[in-house]
């Protein structure tokens, strides 16, 4: 593979630089195609979460992998994730078993807590509105619960998402194995570099969600019955497309590359195999100073966030909602 594939985590674990983001991909046919072309593109992250609705899926075309002899399972890094129903001492084990067990895998290579809130548990599928309750959270707990299996052999490596410094830093105070990643969301318009230097400083690594902006967010929304957001489009700003022609690139390739200049780990989400080759097709090129300059003056900030998590408002009552209420 091209320069700059992997990257090494805290323990010495090896992680591809770009993975495949499997939010919304439910469609058996359009999963089993689109990982099917990651996979011979040369994917071998995968991202996913038990809240997905796709680990049995995944983890299906995957033993249909290993099975053939083509790849092995440790030719692979896969992650999946903690639900809010899962923050609770008493859950952790179970979520990751049967987390395990719908991916039919021995062991993760990496398991994140999903979101810093906690929710009532009502059973292992995602507890519906009507009977959804935020409740209190011990982070610390819950992260010794999260060490515990990687002494189990049920992960090799645990980490964080959507939680924000002052949550990171309570947690690498008590923790007694460090959480080597963050997953957060990273795009042109929402650079996060005060916190991303945080967690690089700490020798946490960083996995951009919604890198390219996510332009299916309104489809998602449409889904659950709300509305739609204006959200700018980062692959059709005008300083995109001229590093893209520049580059003989596509804006996408300037957008995912921009991120690996940074050490940040995208994980964009495709079910084209067309757009799937492009997006992995980003190992050939370096952006130079001054165009990774103009990239970086398009930052917005924080009011750029598009997972606000603001669909479900129960989630804004907690204490440990982690991005800025009144921006959301
Ligand atoms: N931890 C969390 O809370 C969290 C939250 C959100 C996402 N995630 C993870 O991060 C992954 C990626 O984030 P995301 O899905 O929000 O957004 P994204 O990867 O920025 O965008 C995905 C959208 O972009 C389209 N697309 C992909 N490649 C393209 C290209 N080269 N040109 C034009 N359009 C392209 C996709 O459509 P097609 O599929 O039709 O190609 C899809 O609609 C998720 O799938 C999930 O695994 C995690």
């Amino acid at each position: 593979m091209a320069m700059n594939f992997y990257k090494e985590m805290i323990g010495g674990q090896k992680i591809p630089s770009i993975g495949l983001g499997t939010w919304m991909s439910t469609d058996e046919t359009e999963l089993e195609t689109a990982l099917n072309a990651a996979i011979e593109a040369g994917y071998r992250h995968i991202d996913t979460a038990i809240v997905y609705h796709n680990e049995s899926l995944i983890g299906r075309i995957l033993k249909g992998w290993f099975s053939s002899g083509k790849l092995r399972r440790e030719d692979f890094f896969i992650t999946t994730k903690l639900p809010i129903a899962g923050l609770h001492e008493d859950r952790v084990e179970m979520f990751i078993k049967k987390s395990l067990e719908n991916l039919q895998l021995d062991y993760l290579d990496l398991y994140l807590i999903h979101f810093p809130v906690a929710s009532n548990y009502v059973g292992l599928d995602v507890t519906p509105p009507d009977q959804f309750k935020v409740e209190p959270v011990d982070h610390h707990l819950v992260w010794k619960k999260m060490e515990e299996q990687v002494d189990a052999g049920r992960t090799r490596a645990i980490g964080l998402s959507n939680f924000n410094e002052n949550q990171i830093r309570k947690l690498l105070k008590s923790c007694r194995i460090q959480p080597a990643c963050l997953q957060i969301e990273v795009h042109l318009f929402m650079q996060q570099k005060e916190l991303i230097n945080y967690c690089h400083k700490n020798h946490i690594l960083v996995i951009a969600y919604s890198p390219l902006g996510n332009p299916g967010y309104n489809k998602f929304l449409n889904v659950i019955g709300q509305k739609e957001k204006q959200l700018p489009s980062a692959l059709d700003n005008p300083i995109v497309k001229r590093v893209a022609d520049k580059y003989k690139k596509s804006p996408g390739q300037v957008l995912l590359r921009f991120l690996i200049e940074k050490d940040i780990i995208p994980i964009p989400k495709s079910v084209s195999p067309k757009r799937i080759r492009e997006n992995i097709d980003v190992f050939d090129f370096t952006l130079d100073k001054e165009d990774i300059h103009k990239l970086e003056n398009v930052d917005r900030g924080e009011e750029s966030r598009i997972c606000d998590f603001s669909f479900f408002p129960p989630l804004l009552e907690s204490e440990h909602f982690p991005f800025l209420k009144q921006r959301v």
